[in-house]
This record gives C-alpha cells, sequence and structure tokens, in this order.
C-alpha cells in the first residue's frame, strides 16, 4: 500500500516515464483532448478504465459510479453523455460491469442500506424486469454473474433511450454503443455483443426522441 507521500514520488516517476517515449507527451495533452472512448464503468478500485483498456491518458473520457449505472434522472452521466457525444464526438460508449461487483450483490439482498437504497433501487428494478431468468439459475453465483451482464445490457438499453444518442447516432452512424463485463479473476474483458441497433428499433415505439420539436 503506497503511503501518501509515495504518490507523489510515483507522479514524477510516470511523468519521467511519458517523457522518455515522447518529449512532446504533455505539451500535446495539454493541448485538447480527441478520445474517441467514452467509458461507463463501475467505482470499484480494482477496475482502473484506461489500464484495462490498454490505453493512454487523453485516450478515454470516463465516467464511474457505484455499478456502471446510467439513470436517466442522474445529470451527472446525463451531462458526461451529452459533452462526450455533441462535444467530443466519441465513436464508442462503452457501458463495463465487472463479475464481483458490490453494488450489484447488495442489490440482489433486500435490505435498507439507507441512502444507497436511491441508487440501489435502479439495480434492483433490473432484478425484477429478468427475475424469471435470474430466479431459474439455482446457483449463487452464477445468478449474481449472470446480474452483472443483465445490468450492463441494460445500462446500454438506457444509453440507446436518450435523445442524446438517438439524435446524434441518426445523423451521424456513430457512437456505436458496447456492452463489456470485466472479471477479476483473469483481467480479462469480455464484450457481450450486444445489439444496440436492434435495441434502437426494440425501443423505438415508445420512446422514439429523434423529431425534435425544439
Ligand atoms: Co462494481
Amino acid at each position: 500500500m503506497p503511503t501518501y507521500k509515495k504518490i507523489f514520488e510515483n507522479n514524477k516517476e510516470w511523468v519521467a516515464s511519458r517523457l522518455a517515449t515522447d518529449e512532446e507527451f504533455f505539451e500535446k495533452l495539454a493541448a485538447d483532448q480527441t478520445p474517441d472512448y467514452l467509458y461507463i464503468g463501475c467505482s470499484d478500485s480494482r477496475v482502473p478504465a484506461t489500464e484495462i483498456m490498454g490505453l493512454e491518458a487523453g485516450e478515454v473520457f470516463v465516467h464511474r459510479n457505484i455499478a456502471n449505472m446510467v439513470v436517466n434522472n442522474d445529470m451527472n452521466v446525463m451531462s458526461v453523455i451529452l459533452y462526450a457525444v455533441k462535444i467530443l464526438h466519441v465513436k464508442h460508449i462503452v457501458v463495463c460491469g465487472h463479475y464481483n461487483c458490490g453494488g450489484v450483490k447488495a442489490a440482489m439482498v433486500p435490505q435498507d442500506m439507507g441512502l444507497l437504497n436511491h441508487w440501489l433501487r435502479n439495480i434492483r428494478d433490473v432484478y425484477r424486469l429478468h427475475e424469471k431468468e435470474l430466479d431459474a439459475i439455482n446457483d449463487e453465483h452464477a445468478r449474481y454473474d449472470r446480474l452483472v451482464e443483465l445490468n450492463v445490457y441494460e445500462q446500454c438499453r438506457n444509453v440507446v433511450k436518450l435523445a442524446t444518442f438517438q439524435q446524434h447516432y441518426l445523423e451521424h452512424g456513430y457512437p456505436k454503443v458496447h456492452g463489456w463485463a470485466f472479471d477479476l479473476k483473469t483481467g480479462l474483458l469480455r464484450d457481450l455483443n450486444i445489439d444496440f441497433e436492434g435495441m434502437l428499433k426494440d425501443i423505438q415505439k415508445i420512446y422514439n426522441l429523434t423529431n425534435n420539436k425544439g
């Protein structure tokens, strides 16, 4: 465990290592950001976004919260998505869940968690939507893993439901939406191969927000 002081030593080493490979690294970094990816992941300390993707500073716009949720009335994630799509013009939006997610696990247990109830409620709703499938899984760990995946699926659907996404995608053909699951035991990312275009078609009857009247 690094001490507080060690963090600043680490930082100097990081600066030196970046300058060793590219003398202009920080000049470029300071000039602008043009990330192709918006990553929406869990706050869990074991899932460091840029590191697991093998990307560098400047290459991924990151939003993290408990259990990688895309909640419609959360102004934080809504602002991040709007900025990423309309200003940064990201080509991909990734929702990345992870197995052994404490937030998902907490949502599987019906008990009062105080203020957290409000956040967990969104995950409990995913459980309710897929209750039949989940309750048919006898093994508790397998059921937990499946809820992690279904939660990613539903959060991708929540991205697709947004006017911000729909209007930009129909006009430009991007961003594409991806759902991933990170496995802490192997370090491997799994692409859940989410068919976001199919999702978009499915939801249009109720959620088509492309006809801007403003
Ligand atoms: Co988590």
